[in-house]
């Protein structure tokens, strides 16, 4: 059965939410993100708070009632030249809410999200990561190539695939 979840943009408000659920993200799957537990665990809630109210950039959260159950985020270059292309990060589903395409559903507002804002979104996953692979391949995103080495975590390194998802210009507003 398809469960009932809701997705919206985080706000400002939803900052002890999206701590407790990352936090539980980079505990579980240290090998899935850059971010380490240590450095996420450090940042004051004010920044979290900042970071959720900078638009264009953004956090979609999937909500069971009124329980964040997953999440992507969406974050465009600072620089000039870059301002074109944003990246998607942050992508993670608590355990017991997988398989219901909630990742799917998450990943597709980024896209939806950035289609207004940008003509390129990028990703890294993790070469092993079969479930995330197969969710960012079926939306469209397209590999390029391998990054050795992309991420250690202790003594163990991991290899990350890189991807990119063109998107159609967007109209000036
Ligand atoms: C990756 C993740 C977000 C997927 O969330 P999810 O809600 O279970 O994914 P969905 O149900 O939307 O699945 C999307 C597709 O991937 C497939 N899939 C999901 N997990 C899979 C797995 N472990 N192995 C193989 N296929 C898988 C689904 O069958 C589905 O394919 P379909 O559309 O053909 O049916 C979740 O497993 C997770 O949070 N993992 C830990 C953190 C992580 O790896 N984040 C990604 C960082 S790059």
């Amino acid at each position: 059965m398809t469960p009932d979840i809701q997705i919206r943009a985080l706000d400002a408000s939803d900052a002890q939410a999206f701590r407790t659920l990352r936090l539980e993200a980079l505990a579980g799957s240290p090998e899935a993100f850059g971010a380490s537990y240590e450095e996420d665990e450090a940042l004051p809630l004010e920044t979290i708070r900042t970071r959720l109210s900078s638009h264009p950039n953004a956090v979609f959260g999937a909500f069971a009632g009124d329980t964040l159950v997953g999440m992507a985020g969406f974050a465009v270059y600072d620089r000039v030249k870059a301002r074109h292309k944003g990246v998607l990060w942050g992508v993670y589903v608590k355990p017991e809410w997988r398989g219901h395409h909630v990742g799917k559903r998450l990943v597709q507002r980024v896209i939806d999200h950035a289609a207004r804002h940008v003509i390129m979104v990028e990703a890294a996953v993790g070469l092993t990561n079969d479930g995330a692979r197969r969710t960012y391949h079926a939306l469209g995103f397209q590999p390029y190539g391998i990054q050795r080495k992309a991420l250690r975590v202790g003594d163990t390194f991991y290899d990350e695939e890189l991807l990119f998802l063109d998107l159609p210009q967007p109209a000036e507003d």
